[in-house]
């Protein structure tokens, strides 16, 4: 089976696992908008792949706007996030408010754990965290802005047998 990955990140977590997920499956990792029409229509399964930033998927235009051409293909996505891998229904939740029920409900998904380094963000995205960490404090929430990197390879493993376990399966 035919398959690719198409990845939106902002500072190269997600981009990291499409690499690594990209050499283990042989397919070829695209970020986001970058991808050919023919690369999309040829693909039998499609991994998606986005981080989340105040709430919202890198990646929920892509999916919205090639709807269509997601119809028909197996769908599998991962998620990068802050929010510790126990939070599982807050995760789920970016997956269900970011993404419409016709495309969610048929993707296997995965959350990985990410990485933020305050010093590399942009001043926007550092205000936003900051502000989003205070107003989520008087809500009684937690959102971390201190330095973290948990992106290693290994949290990978459940998504690669996955797909290689369906191109063991006769077409
Ligand atoms: C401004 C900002 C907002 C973020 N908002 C969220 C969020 O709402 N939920 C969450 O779980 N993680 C949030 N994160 C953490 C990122 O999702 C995490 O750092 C991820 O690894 C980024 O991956 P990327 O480098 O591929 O974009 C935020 C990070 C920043 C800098």
């Amino acid at each position: 089976m035919k398959g690719i990955i198409i990845y939106k990140g902002k500072y190269g977590a997600t981009r990291q696992y499409a690499t690594w997920l990209a050499a283990a499956l042989n397919i070829q990792a695209v970020m986001a908008g970058k991808e050919t029409k023919s690369q999309l229509k040829d693909a039998d399964y499609i991994i998606m792949g986005t981080s989340v930033y105040i709430g919202k998927l890198q990646l929920r235009r892509w999916v919205k706007y090639n709807q269509k051409q997601l119809a028909n293909k197996k769908l599998f996505l991962y998620l990068v996030a802050g929010t510790p891998l126990s939070e599982k229904e807050k995760l789920q939740a970016y997956i269900t408010t970011n993404i419409s029920s016709e495309i969610s409900t048929r993707c296997t998904c995965f959350f990985l754990p990410g990485r933020l380094v305050f010093k590399k963000l942009s001043w926007v995205d550092r205000c936003l965290l900051t502000m989003g960490a205070h107003l989520a404090k008087g809500r009684g929430e937690n959102i971390v802005t201190a330095d973290y990197n948990d992106v290693q390879r290994e949290h990978l493993s459940d998504i690669i047998k996955m797909v290689r376990d369906l191109n063991k399966v006769p077409a």
